[in-house]
């Protein structure tokens, strides 16, 4: 059994429901949020803001694992996003290979591959298309993680969470969707399963999905849930106007969005056949 887990954003929509899956797996369960908790059971409750060094520090102490949920979970001023994604992001990493945690499980995002088309799969691989400032700050945390594991062998798994909720509600969560149980089962997998630096989709199985996890094989991931089940209620209640989104980060993607969506769908990095040099630098004008 694991000594001490420490779960950050525990007061919210999503890590609340952690709480109980989690406190089966350690002795100790430490609780942190910038909002006081009432501690349960096998639960030690800390009230701090992430973005103060010194308060994660003191939270990391003895800690084998940490479940980083907390974050502002949605598209932001930077004002908004840079102390909660950012900054506790550097602070929860560096006290981490302080005190020798082995792994942070932590909480990404679908919008981190936003701006992928919507007739397209998108794997753990492909190269990182965000569709919003929110995106960006889940890009960094990846980021951030892999270069921890690389550089100090700092263990983690960040899960790119769809939309989680008890029931899929509208089109695009045929594609997007995780049940909470789901969920939590990733989490779970992503403190006791070998991992390096690893992301994976939270997504149930959702037949009109766009993500593509690693093989069973490789990460033994089977989701209970899809939402497929919501699929014809769905259709039923749409109504007849309802926008289809060109890309796949929904309206994230579409919010303030200039120009045409085939711009952003149709640039890749890696493909530098299309890179645009002026022709009198390839000396062939
Ligand atoms: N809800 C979803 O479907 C979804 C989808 C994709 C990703 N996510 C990610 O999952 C995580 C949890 O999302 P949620 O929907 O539960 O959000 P939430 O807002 O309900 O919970 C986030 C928690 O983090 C806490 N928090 C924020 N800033 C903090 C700080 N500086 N210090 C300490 N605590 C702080 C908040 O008080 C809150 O309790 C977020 O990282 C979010 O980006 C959620």
């Amino acid at each position: 059994m694991i000594e001490k887990i420490v779960l950050t954003g525990a007061a919210g929509k999503l890590a609340r429901r952690l709480r109980a899956p989690l406190s089966l797996l350690c002795r100790q369960l430490v609780v942190a949020d910038i909002v006081p908790l009432e501690a349960t059971g096998n639960e030690t409750a800390v009230q701090l803001d992430l973005s103060d060094a010194a308060a994660v520090d003191g939270l990391l102490q003895g800690a084998d694992t940490v479940v980083h949920f907390a974050g502002y979970p949605r598209e932001a001023a930077w004002a908004t996003l840079i102390p909660a994604n950012i900054v506790a992001v550097t602070h929860l990493w560096e006290a981490a290979l302080k005190h020798g945690v082995r792994r942070i499980v932590y909480a990404s995002t679908n919008h981190v591959v936003g701006m992928y088309p919507v007739d397209r799969k998108v794997d753990v691989a492909a190269e990182l298309k965000c569709d919003s400032r929110y995106g960006v700050s889940k890009a960094f945390t990846e980021t951030v993680a892999r270069f921890y594991y690389e550089k100090f062998g700092l263990e983690s798994l960040g899960i790119r969470i769809g939309r989680c909720e008890d029931e899929a509600s509208d089109e695009r969560m045929l594609s997007t969707w995780i049940h909470p149980q789901d969920l939590a089962n990733l989490v779970q997998l992503g403190i006791t399963h070998p991992v390096a630096a690893d992301v994976v989709y939270g997504v149930s199985e959702n037949s009109q999905g766009w993500c593509v996890n690693p093989p069973f094989e490789q990460f033994p991931y089977r989701p209970q849930h899809s939402a497929d089940a919501f699929a014809d209620r769905i259709e039923a209640a749409k109504p007849p106007t309802a926008k289809r989104w060109p890309l796949q980060g929904g309206p994230f993607a579409d919010y303030e969005f200039v120009g045409e969506s085939a711009r952003a769908a149709n640039f890749y990095r890696a493909s530098y056949a299309t890179f645009p040099l002026p022709k009198s630098r390839h000396g062939n004008d």
